[in-house]
């Protein structure tokens, strides 16, 4: 096999800060250990999400510059909403600025106290914003996607059997089903074509419709031209056109795979409930043709959405992931396996065993990738799933992972040799790492805003693990 190269010649650069290990324990003293609260200058490697950080190229800044900024009917709204009409096949299209807003406005106009959202797994704005609305958003992923081990190939599919019992038992207070692909919280997992065809059936038959939550629709689409027997032969856009077909409209972040840094769109076929969205739209995001946008975002959004479905970009993409994810596994770093289409997701439970949900180990590993060499990831465990009962007992989430998303044409191979040596001198000290306590917890989504003390290390912890091979890798990782 060929190596497959970055299918694109860089000719803007952005130098990274190159900090040291004192400078970085301050930073972070500062930030009470929540990597969201550390400035984005005191840090090498931004893995903490892909979202809204992708490079744009000189086509989408080449169409920014002729963008039309009306007010209302502008020329850009009509070339975003052709490219998005001939993707998607949806007769009502929405922009708006990010893909929270469009959910927000969804659930504002269909959520009622006491009803149930099934999805595969919600992300947290998605359940955030329908609790915000009374409702209950209802995991129904199958049973593999909580084996990190597991290789099953679509991790993000819906387990039938249960969305259809649902379906069968409270069908009047379900107002629609949702699908998110790829499956972020899960892991960046896909799903397969088959499991999107039998979840609309099921829902339809149920006179219910499907929203997808269409974030990374291109990863998953070539995840399935991949994976799924029968669609190797036919293009990834093929293949998601027939996706946004089987479903009845969608939630979308261009900040994904839109590849732009802002923008985004809730599209219906539904005419009626276009019709409300588009009033909750005049009244907090604006005027329907251009929706929390600038004119320029759409065309860079219009732009996006097309280069993000060249099969040699998506190979290119799927192949860094893989390459960071091997890389770590070679390190005997646990992963969920298989990789997935935007972040390699490290197994904080497996790495940490003698860290306790409560002490939040993914949090604690992602602080010290920080301190060993400025790599900001994101923890998805116990500090954003976990619930928060009573005298401080924790409730842990199912799992306890730390995510490092890669942002799109940003970061090259280089780059992810060096975060991989990074990651690899941490695991080297892993039995003497310490949890957390978090000293503050905000009511919503507290992932963005906690804060953290770090605990200390018992003494016979901090005597495990030191082995010569393993302090070398260590100072090697310190830098
Ligand atoms: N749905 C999924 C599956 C997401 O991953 C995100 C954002 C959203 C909805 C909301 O979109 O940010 O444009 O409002 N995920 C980012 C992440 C924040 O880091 O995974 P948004």
């Amino acid at each position: 096999m060929p190596v497959i190269i970055e299918p694109f010649r860089i000719k803007v650069v952005e130098p990274i800060a190159l900090t040291t290990r004192r400078e970085r324990a301050r930073h972070l003293a500062a930030a009470d250990y929540n990597l969201f609260a550390l400035p984005a200058a005191h840090i090498t490697f931004d893995l903490l999400t892909d979202s809204g950080t992708s490079a744009m190229s000189a086509a989408q800044w080449g169409a920014m510059m002729i963008a039309d900024e009306s007010y209302a009917g502008s020329r850009s709204y009509y070339r975003f909403e052709e490219v998005v009409r001939d993707l998607t096949g949806y007769r009502h299209i929405i922009p708006t600025h990010q893909g929270r807003a469009a959910e927000r406005i969804l659930f504002q106009i269909t959520v009622r106290p006491g009803m149930i959202i099934p999805n595969n797994n919600h992300f947290d704005t998605t359940r955030a914003n329908i609790e915000y609305d009374g409702g209950e958003a209802r995991d129904l992923v199958v049973g593999q996607a909580s084996d990190t081990a597991s290789d099953f190939p679509f991790k993000g599919n819906v387990d039938l059997d249960r969305l259809e019992d649902l379906c069968r038992r409270h069908a009047r207070r379900i107002p629609f089903g949702m699908l998110t692909i790829t499956n972020n919280t899960g892991g960046g997992q896909p799903v397969s074509l088959e499991n999107v065809r039998a979840v609309a059936k099921i829902l339809h038959a149920h006179g219910l419709p499907l929203i997808l939550d269409a974030c990374r629709f291109a990863e998953n689409a070539y995840f399935i031209k991949l994976r799924e027997p029968g669609q190797s032969k036919r293009s990834v856009t093929d293949i998601a056109r027939e996706i946004f077909r089987l479903a009845d409209g969608c939630t979308f972040s261009g900040k994904k795979d839109g590849l732009v840094n802002m923008g985004g769109l809730l599209a219906l076929n539904d005419e009626k409930l276009a019709a409300e969205a588009r009033n909750v739209l005049i009244l907090t995001e604006g005027f329907p043709t251009y929706g929390g946008c600038a004119a320029r975002d759409l065309e860079a959004l219009a732009v996006g959405l097309r280069e993000v479905l060249d099969e040699s970009y998506l190979e290119y993409r799927l192949a860094s992931v893989r390459y960071l994810a091997e890389g770590l596994n070679r390190w005997g770093i646990p992963t969920v396996k298989p990789p997935g289409g935007h972040a390699v997701f490290i197994d904080a439970r497996k790495l940490l065993p003698h860290i306790p949900s409560h002490q939040y180990p993914g949090q604690a590993l992602a602080i010290e990738l920080y301190m060993a060499g400025g790599i900001r990831s994101c923890e998805i465990g116990s500090v954003m799933f976990g619930r928060r009962g009573n005298k401080g007992r924790v409730i842990p989430s199912s799992l306890e992972l730390v995510r490092l998303a890669l942002p799109r044409r940003v970061y090259t191979q280089r780059h992810v040799d060096r975060i991989i040596e990074i990651c690899a001198g941490v695991a080297s000290f892993a039995p003497r790492l310490a949890g957390v306590q978090m000293t503050y917890c905000p009511p919503y989504l507290p992932h963005f805003t906690a804060k953290f003390r770090p605990l200390k290390a018992a003494a016979g912890q901090r005597a495990a693990g030191t082995t010569a091979r393993g302090e070398k890798r260590a100072r090697a990782a310190r830098g």
